[in-house]
C-alpha cells in the first residue's frame, strides 16, 4: 500500500468523525474547522465511532488526571485529531502534547490551524502570545503544543522529531494510536513498540484497531479495503485479543489489556440516548463490526504511579 493511500485514510477517518458530531453522538466545536461534512454514514459505523472516542477519551483523562497533567501525551499517526483543543476546553492540557504524522497530513493541519482563528487563538492564548506560537510548512511548536512530521517506521527520524518537541523520557508519557499500526509492517510496529519501552520510564500505550481479522467478517475487511487500494499490512497482530496483548508484552511491556468494542459499547451508560439517534437496521452487522475493533491499554510502571488501575470503567 502506498503511503499515500495510508495518509488519505486520514480523510475519511475525520470525515466519518465529522458526520457523527453533526448528528449529535458526541460534542466537537473543532473538527468542522479541519474537514468539511462529506457523504452519509450507517448509524453502525457512527455508533462505532461514538465507542472509539469514548474509550480513547476515558483512558486519555484518566492518564491526565493521575498525573496531574503533569505528563506528556503523544499521538501517533494523529491526523486531524482534535484532542488538544478539547482537552484545553476540559483544563486538562498536559506539559506537553505532540502529534506526529506524514508531513503532507500534518502540513495540511499547520495550514489550516493558521487559517482559522478558533483553532489559532486557544493555542496563543496557552503559550502567553502569538510569538510563542511557530507555526512553518508542516511543523508547530508551542509551549504545550507541537505537530511534527516523521515516518514512524523510521525511528531515527521519530526520535530526533521528538527531541526537538523537547521531549522528557522520564515524564510519564502516553503514546496513542488510533487506528495506525496496522498500517505498518508487524515487524515495524514490534520495532517502534519496542523502542517506545526502552526509552520511557513510566509509559501508558493506547492502541485502538481491528481485531479477529481471521474470521470470515474479518477477511471480507480486508478485501474491501484492498478494494480501495488500502492494504493492510500489519494485520498479523490483529488476530485476537490475545495477540494484541502479546504484541506489548514481547516488546518489553509490562503489561497489557484489549478490550473488544462490544463490550466496551454495551457497558456505555449514555447508550439510551445513543440508540435513539439513529434508527439501526442491521443489528448484527453493528455486532460484527463492534467486535472486530478492540482497545488495548498497555503500560510500563516501575515508580508506582498508578497505571495498572487506568481501564475502560467509567468513574
Ligand atoms: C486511519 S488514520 C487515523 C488518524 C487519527 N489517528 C484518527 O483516528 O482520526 C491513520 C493515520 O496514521 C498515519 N500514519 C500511518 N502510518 C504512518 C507512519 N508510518 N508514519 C506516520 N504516520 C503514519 C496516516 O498518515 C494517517 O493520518
Amino acid at each position: 500500500m502506498s503511503d499515500e493511500a495510508v495518509q488519505a485514510t486520514n480523510d475519511d477517518a475525520s470525515m466519518c468523525k465529522r458526520y457523527a458530531v453533526e448528528k449529535g453522538y458526541w460534542k466537537d466545536p473543532y473538527i468542522n474547522l479541519l474537514v468539511k461534512l462529506g457523504e452519509r454514514r450507517a448509524p453502525e459505523i457512527s455508533r462505532g465511532y461514538y465507542a472509539r472516542m469514548e474509550g480513547i477519551r476515558i483512558l486519555l483523562e484518566k492518564f491526565l488526571r493521575m498525573t496531574e497533567c503533569k505528563g506528556q501525551v503523544v499521538s501517533l499517526g494523529a491526523g486531524f485529531d482534535t484532542a488538544l483543543w478539547r482537552l484545553k476546553d476540559a483544563k486538562l492540557l498536559p506539559t506537553s502534547y505532540i502529534e506526529v504524522d506524514f508531513r503532507p497530513v500534518t502540513s495540511r493541519k499547520c495550514q489550516k490551524i493558521r487559517s482559522r482563528d478558533k483553532l489559532m487563538s486557544p493555542l496563543i492564548e496557552i503559550s502567553g502570545g502569538r510569538e510563542h506560537v511557530l507555526i512553518g510548512d508542516a511543523e508547530l511548536h508551542s509551549k504545550h503544543y507541537h505537530i511534527v512530521w516523521a515516518d514512524l517506521r523510521n525511528l531515527e527520524e521519530f526520535e530526533d522529531k521528538l527531541k526537538s518537541c523537547g521531549i522528557d523520557n522520564s515524564l510519564p508519557t502516553l503514546f496513542l494510536a488510533e487506528c495506525v499500526l496496522v498500517y505498518m509492517s508487524a515487524a515495524k510496529s514490534s520495532e517502534l513498540l519496542s523502542w517506545i519501552s526502552g526509552k520511557f520510564d513510566s509509559v501508558f500505550f493506547i492502541n485502538y484497531e481491528q481485531v479477529n481479522m481471521q474470521d470470515r467478517f474479518g477477511q471480507v475487511m480486508v478485501n474491501n479495503l484492498r478494494g480501495r487500494k488500502c492494504d493492510l499490512c500489519g494485520i498479523e497482530p490483529c488476530t485476537s485479543l490475545k495477540t494484541q496483548e502479546e504484541r506489548f508484552t514481547s516488546s518489553g511491556w509490562e503489561s497489557s489489556r484489549a478490550v473488544d468494542m462490544m463490550e466496551f459499547y454495551q457497558s456505555l451508560p449514555d447508550l439510551d440516548r445513543i440508540v435513539r439517534l439513529e434508527f439501526l437496521d442491521e443489528a448484527e452487522l453493528l455486532e460484527q463490526l463492534m467486535t472486530h475493533y478492540c482497545i488495548c491499554a498497555a503500560y510500563k510502571d516501575p515508580n508506582n504511579i498508578g497505571f495498572s488501575s487506568i481501564n475502560l470503567k467509567k468513574s
